[in-house]
């Protein structure tokens, strides 16, 4: 879809001073690299449906085994297992993120990681023939292996190859993707196309479909340019790379930045994970980019989105099915708002509104539902507040986290703080996943309560300690904490040459 026709074309050119060609090749392998993504939204989103269906499956399998039904108490916690074993895989797999990728090399990276996604799709495609509900879990736990690995590839591949410019609307597309992921699994999960018992089976191992394409397009992607100077010192190929992403045979003054970067990062020692904590140049930016990755999280999404049928059941919503689908709908709407806003308003200010708007819709979806019984059009209310909630969420918390964390860090420390980023970000997932059921029979109606003072935390804490990076240099941007790790400075500007226009890519 989208690099077809996007050859020697202007692409987003209102969102920018500077207007960048958007070359075959570079539409072409973002593209490739986001199929990952979709992978990894269509895994969030498919188990959610056809809950009930994939139950009674493991209820048939018992009484084929033992000749009794099953316990409920066995079938809840299989059934628990099942959804969180799948952000255990991604815990596990995302910490080693910067390992792989530094060992394969980017792109052979996502080649490879793209077995598990087939393994783990036959599994559970082929459960219900196999009799095996643990086909079902095991290949939610290597399909979780794949989207852990996938999310951190991605966002990585695509901020080492976008052009300064685009970087953000680039990285966007990565939620873009996710979003859209959810959103196929939500439609065809729905009974009457492939969620029916039945047709489980292939709505579960399609997964393998978007590996199937993206292992043939992969090839004809060029590794990421800036892995392969500062990394591997491989001038003559990262030249080559260049010239193919962005269509100009001269790329001397995109060379000339990434050996800066890379002048900088020969006078550093290889980071480890530890490393990152230790020493006083990356303790900001890591802090940072945690608390970016649990503001994600921590902002409740994953509550609507695992749990969206059963929450608007409750608001008194009919066809709770269908105000999920409209969920979905209004989740990828706002993202591509979002990828239109974050070139020009900046990835602070987008970030900032995001958790503002969620905080305030939190609010007024507790006092809807706690209203509801005396007032029954606040169902209308409740249903409008989570649409709110989840636009708000797009245009900054959802997007924004993932392909930030890439900017905060240069060359040498970026793979070991994407994988303790994406860590944070499946740790916390795995949290909201397994807790919010028991949390929200306890609360009630204010559950909701908890993700606002949760999301007012967040807002502060960006308002005060995140910086813009939108249009800098990776350079420049590490330059600036280095710059304040030095001087003690703690001002939240970027303002070291930043007026210089920007030589990379
Ligand atoms: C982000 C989150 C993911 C969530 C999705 C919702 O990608 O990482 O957990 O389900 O947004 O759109």
């Amino acid at each position: 879809m989208l690099w077809r026709g996007f050859t020697q074309y202007e692409f987003f050119a209102a969102a920018h001073k500077t207007v960048r060609r958007v070359t075959g090749t570079l539409a072409l392998s973002v593209f490739t690299a986001v199929l990952g993504s979709l992978e990894f939204g269509y895994n969030i989103g498919v188990i959610n449906a056809p809950q009930k269906i994939i139950e009674k499956h493991y209820n048939t399998t018992w009484v084929q085994r033992y000749g009794e039904p099953i316990p409920t108490g066995t079938l809840t916690s299989l059934w628990s297992l099942s959804v969180a074993i799948f952000s255990i895989g991604g815990m596990v797999s995302s910490l080693c993120v910067g390992f792989v990728s530094e060992w394969l090399g980017r792109r052979k990276a996502m080649l490879i990681n793209n077995l598990f996604a087939f393994i783990g799709g036959s599994l559970m495609g082929l459960s219900k023939l196999c009799h095996s509900f643990e086909m079902m879990i095991l290949g939610r736990l290597i399909i979780g292996v794949y989207c852990g690995l996938a999310s951190g590839l991605t966002p990585m591949y695509v901020g080492e190859i976008a052009p300064t410019s685009l970087r953000g609307a680039l990285g966007t597309l990565h939620q873009l993707a996710i979003v859209t992921g959810i959103l196929i699994a939500q439609i065809l999960g729905l009974e009457s196309l492939l969620g029916s018992e039945n047709l489980w089976p292939v709505l579960v191992g399609l997964t393998v479909v978007p590996t199937v394409l993206q292992m043939a397009l992969l090839p004809f992607c060029p590794e990421s340019p800036r892995f392969l100077y500062i990394i591997r010192c491989q001038e003559h190929h990262a030249k080559s790379g260049l010239r193919r992403l962005t269509g100009r045979h001269e790329v001397g003054d995109m060379l000339a930045e990434m050996k800066e970067e890379k002048r900088r990062m020969d006078m550093e020692k290889k980071v480890s994970i530890p490393e990152l904590f230790r020493s006083t140049l990356y303790r900001q930016p890591i802090i940072i980019s945690i608390l970016l990755q649990l503001s994600q999280q921590l902002s409740g999404i994953n509550a609507i989105f695992y749990y969206s049928t059963s929450i608007f059941m409750k608001a008194g919503v009919q066809s709770p099915v269908y105000a999920t689908i409209g969920a979905g709908v209004v989740n990828c709407t706002f993202t591509v708002v979002s990828l239109f806003l974050v070139e020009r308003m900046g990835r602070r200010t987008l970030h900032m509104l995001g958790l503002g708007g969620m905080c305030v819709c939190a609010i007024i979806m507790t006092a809807a539902l706690a209203l509801l019984e005396s007032v029954p059009w606040m169902s209308y209310i409740c249903m409008l507040s989570i649409f709110g909630f989840v636009a708000f969420f797009e245009v900054g918390p959802g997007p924004i986290p993932w392909f930030f964390v890439a900017e905060l860090f240069s060359q040498g420390p970026r793979p070991a703080a994407m994988a303790v980023a994406g860590c944070s970000n499946w740790t916390a997932n795995f949290i909201i996943g397994m807790s919010f059921q028991y949390v929200a029979d306890l609360t009630g109606p204010y559950v909701f309560l908890i993700f606002a003072i949760l999301l007012l935390f967040f807002l502060i804490f960006t308002f005060f300690r995140v910086p813009e990076t939108q249009g800098k240099t990776f350079d420049q941007i590490a330059a600036n904490f280095y710059q304040r790790t030095a001087g003690g400075m703690m001002d939240m500007d970027l303002d070291l040459d930043l007026d210089k226009p920007s030589t990379e890519l």
